[in-house]
């Protein structure tokens, strides 16, 4: 064991050296240096060998991701998982049969148990049937693509960290929103106050919390306050009544989307952003990186996003534009596309399960 580490080590120093060798010095020289590395290790342990690109691999990310580790072992329970993401990743990528391609991001170190506890729902939202007034029912004249981005109704894709109140960032999108194309102002909302603020039995902070309450919790506050104001701490906290009193947005209502029907949800994102609950448990969600997304996922609602837009890709595939709240590094800078009339009812993911919007 002790000689493995050993070896190991002395091996990433002549790599070390095998590097600033190639930057000093002609190509064949460090073809040759690795040449000879290659017959002097050949004796050694496969694993450890094969390992050593891998560990490069995973070092580099974590300098990307500024991530530190607290001791050798949990940097080594790292190295694992991060290895298991890397090798899924370029299978699904090399096997080119689907119309998306997974990325390395920020999650590519955390189990899939981890990353449900601290990004997703605690336990899934629950989906009532909406019986509700639907304004759009009617509507025929639905435009073939629309983005809310274009239009200025968008604003920059924020990350809620490992705090799952993915609700707030639903919410607060779709009042932005609707404030913007109100009055022609673009502001940022915050989320924090929600979570400090709209604590009930639907709305837990970073446990979770449905989209619908948090409009009734704005309509009742009388207005929500901007981002700079509260700032987004990614954990609970207590209410500070001094900054929910200076309100920079109202809403007078809310509606919900007639459930389980992706032509309502068109009519309803052709005039204006709409909080939609989705899954994002699965695999390829998490590691999704470009593309349209066509699954596999299931139609829990663990998530919950904002759909801005739909459009149809140039093999004639139809989309739903979606903003995220996991930062631009995920996904197209923060967005997904992702497929839609897939013909199951619920859509894909469960994108037309729960879906909701503030009204002006
Ligand atoms: C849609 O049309 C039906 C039938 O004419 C009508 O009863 C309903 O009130 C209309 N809904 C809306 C939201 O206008
Ligand atoms: C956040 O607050 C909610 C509501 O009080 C609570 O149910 C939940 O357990 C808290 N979560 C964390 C991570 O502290
Ligand atoms: C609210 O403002 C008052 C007066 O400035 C101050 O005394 C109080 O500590 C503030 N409360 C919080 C929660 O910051
Ligand atoms: C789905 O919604 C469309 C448009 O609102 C409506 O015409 C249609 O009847 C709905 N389908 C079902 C199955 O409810």
């Amino acid at each position: 064991m002790l000689g493995y580490i050993a070896l190991s080590s002395y091996l990433t120093h002549l790599a070390a050296i095998s590097q600033s060798l190639y930057t000093a010095m002609a190509h064949q020289c460090f073809e040759l240096a690795l040449m000879v590395l290659g017959v002097w290790v050949s004796g050694a342990t496969a694993r450890g060998i094969a390992d050593e690109p891998m560990r490069t691999k995973h070092e580099q990310w974590m300098a990307q991701n500024g991530r530190v580790y607290t001791d050798a072992a949990e940097k080594e329970r790292r190295f694992q998982i991060f290895r298991d993401s890397y090798e899924y990743i370029k299978s699904v990528n090399r096997a080119g049969d689907r119309k998306y391609k997974l990325g390395l991001n920020q999650f590519a170190d955390l189990t899939n148990g981890e990353f449900k506890a601290s990004r997703l729902a605690f336990k899934p939202m629950p989906t009532a049937s909406t019986t509700g007034s639907f304004q759009y029912a009617n509507l025929t004249d639905v435009p073939n693509s629309m983005d809310w981005r274009t239009r200025g109704a968008v604003t920059p894709v924020k990350n809620q960290g490992s705090c799952g109140c993915f609700w707030a960032f639903s919410s607060v999108a779709a009042i932005e929103a609707i404030t913007q194309i109100k009055t022609g102002n673009l502001v940022s909302l915050s989320e924090q106050q929600l979570v400090d603020c709209d604590v009930n039995d639907g709305n837990q902070g970073c446990d979770g919390g449905l989209m619908t309450r948090a409009f009734q919790y704005v309509i009742d506050n009388g207005g929500i306050t901007t981002e700079d104001n509260y700032p987004y701490m990614a954990a609970n906290g207590t209410c500070d009544t001094n900054k929910t009193s200076s309100s920079a947005a109202t809403i007078s209502g809310y509606e919900s989307v007639p459930a389980n029907n992706e032509s309502s949800l068109l009519q309803a994102v052709a005039n204006r952003p709409v909080s939609v609950g989705i899954d994002g448990s699965g695999q390829d969600f998490r590691h999704y990186s470009s593309g349209i997304f066509t699954g596999p996922c299931e139609t829990e609602m663990t998530h919950a996003v904002t759909a801005v837009g739909y459009g149809i890709a140039e093999d004639g595939t139809e989309y739903w534009l979606v903003k995220n709240s996991w930062g631009t590094t995920w996904g197209e800078t923060g967005y997904m596309r992702i497929q839609r009339d897939v013909g199951a009812p619920e859509g894909l993911c469960g994108m037309a399960k729960l879906a909701s919007y503030p009204t002006a």
